[in-house]
């Protein structure tokens, strides 16, 4: 693998600002001005500060992944999709659960919002497959899917590939498997890192940063390592050198 440069390492980082309103998240999002990081808007600050502070990370140059996990009837996801094109993201999600029909009504909305002039192009839109916190066993005895955890991810990343998608959100162990079913330049945006020594909190399906990369991710959703450290800025350099080191 050619080695990995800082500036592409940072690239490849989101950092998940999982925080209660703008001023919490804009705090966290100044400490990482200039990293060259995206930023990940979820439910608890896009339900809180709503499209105004995506605005606002975008005015200040950073890359944005709404993280919005959208999982409605096709018709509905449609709407929200034409209406988050028009946001100027840089990325969202719906979950690959919804069905072919729902995935492609999201790609629909997409190109609507870019056909109307509202955007000036679409974003990259990417399906859930199996949360990173979903074990084997709730997979099996509580969702009620059969068989391995790689088995659902992999379908439903093929389904998600017949949609039009860009790419997916899985775990970093099921990059390798994702890339042969779909081809490399189908995309993978892993949750579920934890550096070195880290709280594994209620995540499941973990690696390390530098095993992710050599695993052969595109994108590393970092959260509580980075917004609950003392020094944010720090523990993402800290990240990086993994990364790049690894
Ligand atoms: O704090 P932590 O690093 O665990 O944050 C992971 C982030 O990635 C959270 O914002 C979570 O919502 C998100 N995510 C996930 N698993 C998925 C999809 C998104 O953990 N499959």
């Amino acid at each position: 693998m050619a080695e990995l440069t800082v500036r592409d390492a940072a690239a490849k980082v989101m950092v998940a600002l999982d925080k209660p309103d703008a001023d919490a998240a804009l705090r966290l999002a100044s400490r990482l001005q200039g990293a060259g990081c995206w930023m990940k808007v979820g439910m608890e600050l896009f339900y809180a500060a709503g499209p105004t502070v995506v605005r606002e990370l975008k005015a200040r140059g950073f890359r944005v992944f709404l993280d919005v996990k959208m999982h409605d009837i096709p018709n509905t996801v449609r709407g929200g999709a034409r209406s988050i094109g028009r946001l100027g993201v840089d990325m969202f999600n719906v979950h690959a659960a919804g069905g072919l029909a729902m995935m492609s009504a999201a790609m629909e909305g997409v190109r609507e919002a870019v056909e109307a002039g509202a955007a000036e192009r679409a974003p990259a839109v990417i399906a859930v497959t199996q949360l990173t916190s979903t074990s084997q066993a709730v997979l099996n005895g509580e969702i009620g899917i059969p068989g391995g955890v790689e088995e659902a991810v992999v379908r439903y990343a093929r389904l998600a590939r017949e949609a039009g998608l860009q790419g997916v959100v899985a775990s970093p162990h099921e990059v390798g498997a994702v890339k042969d079913a779909c081809g490399n330049a189908f995309l993978t945006v892993t949750p579920g890192i934890r550096p070195k020594g880290a709280d594994i909190g209620d995540q499941s399906r973990i690696m390390t940063p530098a095993e992710a990369v050599r695993a052969g991710t595109d994108y590393l959703v970092i959260g509580r390592p980075i917004s609950a450290a003392q020094d944010p800025a720090s523990a993402f350099d800290t990240i990086l050198k993994e990364m790049t080191e690894g």
